[in-house]
């Protein structure tokens, strides 16, 4: 994208790579519609936050806006040890669901793929608190997760909205899984695990949503055995497969080779398998 003359560019997050650049534009946004919502479900559901078509600078892009992050959210799932051992900092450059999006995207900008391996992202940038009114207004969205005490403050002192710009994508042309399947490998290959593989994630055939992902080098890995981390990272490849079966797609493509093995444990009597050794860990909403 060209550069204007003058903009200071800033990269996030700060205190870890790979980082995002800003999106290098002045900008006015101008909201149009709410996406990804299913009308029949009535009232708005909040995922990670809202995506919605804009025009900024009067061209069209998809913008999401993140709700804010509680770092505690980020430590709940890890032991006294283990949080002993990780900085806040941390934690919530690699579990914010913001951050987690810049991480994956600065590593995709920056190995230069040939091959587009997610819905193009344009970079990062801050929506002034003033707009959560009008934001309700036309949209009724409200749920943002602010800390309590900014609903006190008036808008203009409470926090900005931070939100990524990507390339709106507005059809769904059949899925062509081999295509698919080798995006997803060269994601894994690079770092990029996108740990949310589902057909909702997927926009015109390209993954767009990188909320959970873990982008290596990535703290929740030295707290795993080898076998815990290849069993959690494998899961990106069944949900694929699941994902593919429940498109009605027919193809002999399938990612996870390996056979699902099921235990039954005789003293016990309790039934595992080698896909289920670690709960899929997913950030409160
Ligand atoms: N670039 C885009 N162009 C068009 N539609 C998009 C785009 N990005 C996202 N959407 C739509 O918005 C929905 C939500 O996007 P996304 O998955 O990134 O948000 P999320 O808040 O992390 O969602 P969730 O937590 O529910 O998975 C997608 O399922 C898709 O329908
Ligand atoms: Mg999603």
């Amino acid at each position: 994208m060209p550069r204007r003359k003058g903009t200071v560019i800033h990269k996030l997050p700060r205190c870890d790579e790979p980082r995002l650049e800003q999106f290098p534009y002045d900008h006015k946004i101008e909201f149009r519609k709410l996406l990804g919502q299913d009308r029949e479900q009535g009232g708005v559901i909040a995922g990670h936050g809202y995506v919605f078509s804009v025009l900024i600078d009067s061209k069209p892009f998809a913008l999401k806006m993140f709700k804010f992050y509680d770092t505690s959210d980020g430590r709940d799932p890890l032991t006294d040890d283990e949080n002993r051992q990780v900085s806040d900092e941390i934690v919530e450059a690699h579990c914010d669901s913001f951050y987690a999006e810049c991480r994956a995207y600065g590593r995709i900008k920056e190995k230069k793929c040939k091959r587009l391996l997610a819905v193009p992202c344009y970079g990062f940038l801050h929506v002034a608190a003033e707009e959560e009114e009008r934001l309700y207004e036309l949209f009724q969205v409200e749920d943002w997760n602010r800390q309590p005490d900014e609903h006190r403050q008036k808008p203009s002192d409470r926090s900005p909205f931070r939100a990524l710009v990507k390339q709106l994508v507005e059809d769904d042309p059949p899925l062509n899984p081999r295509r698919m399947l080798a995006e997803l490998r060269q994601l894994k290959k690079i770092g990029v695990h996108p740990m949310d593989v589902c057909m909702r994630n997927y926009k015109g055939g390209y993954l767009v949503d990188f909320s959970i992902a873990w982008t290596m080098p990535y703290f929740m890995t030295r707290f795993l055995s080898q076998r815990q981390l290849d069993s959690r990272l494998r899961r990106d490849l069944i949900d694929f497969d699941d994902l593919v079966k429940e498109s009605g797609v027919r193809t002999k493509v399938r990612a996870a080779t390996e056979p699902i093995i099921v235990r039954a444990s005789e003293t016990t009597g309790r039934i595992t398998s080698n896909t289920d050794d670690i709960p899929k860990l997913r950030p409160r909403k």
